[in-house]
């Protein structure tokens, strides 16, 4: 089976499509054939050796998400035949998803959604699984306001629209003008570029996906938290009883379950940037790193 590897950080052109064995599956895991996966910030840095002591040891293949069908069900309820998707936390297994079989645990997969293609499907678990356990930690509730700044990147296009599913509403700091057009249709009331145009206390809760850290946005006794995690921790608000983390995305196969289910009911829209062939893997990271991206890049095995 082919494979994506590197074996020194670099440049894209450290990304080797190679053969390797297939995996076989062990106790409580389920072989799933690649269709496609997608790219994420965490595979550029990850190739970049920006990760530095939380990396696998090299050689490694990357990749956190994919969409597939079962090929080897072992002790699992998932048929062979079914269509699933599922989030691989390659950085603390070492297990990516940029290979034509990988084995993953079946309490890492779902059923992928039925109203969208598996290519679509495959951007969805690593930003879906961060943005819905995201705003679990934030208890966001109907009614509550919330901000996501980074609102229009893979996460913050998500955790809109899934915290707009839940009832709450939502407004957006963005990076550029054109996206302001984009973050009210996934469902934000009102957008901005401008940080200091940030209501002050205005928020129950805000959702960072840069590091933007606007804390003054967030009302006392709210909640703050980043995904950012190279940017360090949220500022200590503790004098506000402002609650704050950083939080970790975790594989989490019944809530890809919960994500199939909203998306079936038309309350998610799935961005796709572009689509390349997995031999192309290195023009689709050179694309990843030009930036101004629309959605996700998908991998297409
Ligand atoms: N902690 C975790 O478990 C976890 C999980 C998933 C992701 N992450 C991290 O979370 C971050 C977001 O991930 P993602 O997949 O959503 O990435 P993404 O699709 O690249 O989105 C990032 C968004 O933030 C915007 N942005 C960046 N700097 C900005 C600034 N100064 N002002 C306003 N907007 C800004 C970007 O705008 P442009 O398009 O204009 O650049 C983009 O829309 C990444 O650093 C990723 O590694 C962490």
């Amino acid at each position: 089976m082919r494979i994506v590897r590197i074996d020194h950080f670099g440049d894209p052109d450290v990304l080797t499509l190679t053969e390797a064995s297939a995996p076989r599956p062990r106790d409580g895991q389920v072989l799933v054939r690649v269709v496609a996966s997608a790219i994420n910030p965490v595979d550029d840095k990850t190739r970049e050796g920006a990760i530095g002591e939380g990396a696998p040891p090299l050689p490694m293949i990357l990749g956190w998400e994919l969409a597939g069908i079962v090929v080897d069900s072992g002790t699992s309820e998932l048929p062979v035949g079914e269509r699933v998707f599922g989030m691989s936390h390659q950085l603390d297994t070492g297990r990516g998803t940029w290979a034509d079989l990988v084995a993953m645990p079946d309490n890492a997969l779902a059923v992928a959604p039925s109203t969208i293609s598996l290519v679509e499907a495959a951007t969805l678990p690593l930003p879906g699984l961060t943005a819905a356990q995201t705003l679990d930690w934030l208890d966001i509730r109907a009614g509550e306001r919330l901000l996501v700044a980074g609102a229009a990147g893979a996460v913050g296009g998500l955790a809109v629209q899934l915290a707009r599913a839940r009832g709450a509403r939502v407004d957006a700091l963005v990076s550029r003008p054109a996206q302001v057009e984009v973050v009210r249709k996934l469902g934000a009331e009102w957008a901005t570029t401008d940080r200091a145009a940030l209501p002050a206390a205005a928020y129950d809760a805000v959702f960072d996906t840069f590091g933007a850290f606007v804390t003054d946005a967030v009302v006392d006794e709210g909640r703050y938290v980043s995904i950012a995690t190279q940017a360090g921790p949220v500022p200590d608000l503790s004098h506000r009883s402002v609650r704050t983390t950083v939080n970790q995305v975790r594989e989490d196969g019944a809530g890809l379950a919960e994500l199939a289910k909203i998306v079936d009911a038309g309350q998610v829209k799935v961005r796709l940037d572009s689509e390349y062939s997995l031999r192309d893997v290195r023009e689709a990271h050179e694309r990843f790193r030009r930036g101004q991206l629309t959605g996700k890049i998908a991998l297409v095995f």
